[in-house]
């Protein structure tokens, strides 16, 4: 008998970055990373094993994927069913709250929920330290987006068999909010995998971004622990313009910020004058991310919708962790 597993994930962004890798085959990380999980953007995907599939099928947001994107979900499905001693292909349907492929996380908060959603459909039992080496295994940001509240995966060893995130402590620890700002709706123009790659063999300054890297996310982590937002704030936008820096050094340049997205660091930098606690942070994409109290996030997002080339905004509070629901089929 087959069974139908629905799962659940919220995307998050990193507030100490992860950028580059220890071991590519096993997409370790080379660097440890922190981060929030965010309330208002999740995505929720159906598996189905089924006897009668002559392969896997992706279908997100209404729209059959082939190519690279099936073939990544494929590699997830290979080792769960591995795990699951089964030879069942499956059947997947996936829905994103926000554009896919547009640099806002859809394949950490996808690929945490494949990783719960097939694991659950194959009958293994619902263990989040080894749905985030899953995540992982995937897509290194994924691991974090298995657990709510404020989650940390640290760097890997060349080689090293698992490595799952861990959570620093839950949502309800503390309420702050992400205020995105929407720049494009286009996928980014070089994928993480890529840029990293490209960064670690052509830039002068991959070195030093590894070896500041530790002391970021132990700054990021005792800010969280320690409820001290102005602390969280700069040491996040420490790490995302330093994790640019280092890419915009590679040869050919790898530059992710668009003239919007810079009109957005520079906008609150001036809230940041007037008194506003707000910090950004960016992702390998146009996007801007601003960290800021819930008393100031009404203020930040109306801002930040007046800046030239913000699309839209979306304010999220801190998500929970990702569940799954099993059903018969
Ligand atoms: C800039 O997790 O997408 O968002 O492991 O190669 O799939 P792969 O990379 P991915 O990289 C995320 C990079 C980042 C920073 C972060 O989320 O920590």
């Amino acid at each position: 008998m087959h069974v139908r597993a629905t799962a659940r994930a919220h995307a998050n962004i990193a507030l100490a970055k992860y950028w580059g890798k220890a071991d590519p085959e096993q997409n370790l990380p080379a660097v440890p990373s922190v981060s929030v999980t965010l309330d208002a953007l999740s995505t929720q995907t159906e598996v189905q094993f089924d006897d009668a599939l002559e392969a896997d099928e992706l279908t997100l947001d209404a729209v059959r994927v082939q190519g690279r994107g099936l073939k990544r979900a494929a590699r997830l499905l290979d080792e769960v069913r591995a795990m699951a001693g089964s030879k069942s292909f499956a059947r997947i349907t996936s829905h994103n709250s926000f554009p896919t492929g547009s640099g806002l996380a859809s394949s950490a908060s996808g690929f945490a929920a494949l990783a719960l959603a097939s694991m659950a459909a194959a009958g293994l039992p619902i263990d989040r330290a080894m749905a985030s080496d899953m995540a992982r295994r995937a897509s290194a940001s994924a691991a974090r987006s298995i657990f709510g509240g404020f989650v940390r995966l640290e760097a890997g060893a060349p080689g090293q068999r698992t490595l799952a995130a861990s959570p620093i402590a839950p949502a309800g620890h503390w309420d702050i909010r992400v205020v995105v700002a929407v720049t494009s709706l286009g996928p980014k123009r070089v994928g993480s995998t890529e840029g990293m790659r490209h960064t670690a063999s052509t830039s002068p300054y991959y070195g030093p971004w590894i070896e500041m890297s530790r002391g970021l996310a132990d700054r990021v982590q005792k800010a969280i622990l320690d409820r001290n937002l102005v602390a969280l704030g700069e040491a996040a936008e420490h790490s995302a313009l330093s994790m640019h820096a280092c890419a915009m050094a590679s040869q050919p340049p790898l530059v992710y910020l668009e003239p919007a997205t810079l009109a957005c660091v520079e906008a609150v930098r001036r809230l940041r004058e007037q008194g506003v606690q707000a910090w950004v942070t960016i992702d390998a994409g146009p996007h801007v991310k601003v960290l800021t109290s819930p008393e100031q996030a009404a203020r930040v997002a109306e801002h930040l919708a007046s800046v030239p080339g913000v699309l839209r905004t979306i304010e999220s509070r801190v998500g929970q962790d990702a569940s799954v629901e099993v059903t018969e089929a």
